[in-house]
């Protein structure tokens, strides 16, 4: 089976993921606290994260994802999305913004 690579970043951690792993799944079982305050219902956006890497290989977000985005206001940027509506279909580097690490 084919897995893929995840790489968070500033850290440069390393996870693997599977095909249709949730992004956020994978982030949290590789010991990296990435927020997500409602859970993963697609209800807040503290699970925001930044693909530099792999974002065109990505299903489009979901209207709800998309309009919950829209909240990010001056900290949505082009490539941004919410992990626990992310499912991984390729490499990926992730970047959590520095507003929402927990160090
Ligand atoms: S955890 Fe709330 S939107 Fe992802």
């Amino acid at each position: 089976m084919t897995e893929y690579k995840v790489t968070f970043l500033p850290t440069n951690q390393v996870a693997w993921a599977r095909k249709g792993d949730r992004l956020l799944d994978v982030a949290l079982k590789a010991g990296i606290n990435l927020e997500h305050v409602c859970g993963g219902g697609c209800s807040c956006t503290t699970c925001h994260v930044v693909i530099k890497d792999g974002f065109e290989a990505l299903e489009n977000p979901s209207e709800d994802e998309f309009e919950q985005l829209q909240e990010l206001g001056k900290h949505l940027s082009l490539t941004s999305r919410l992990a626990c509506q992310t499912e991984i279909d390729a490499d990926l580097t992730i970047e959590i913004p520095f507003s929402i690490r927990i160090i």
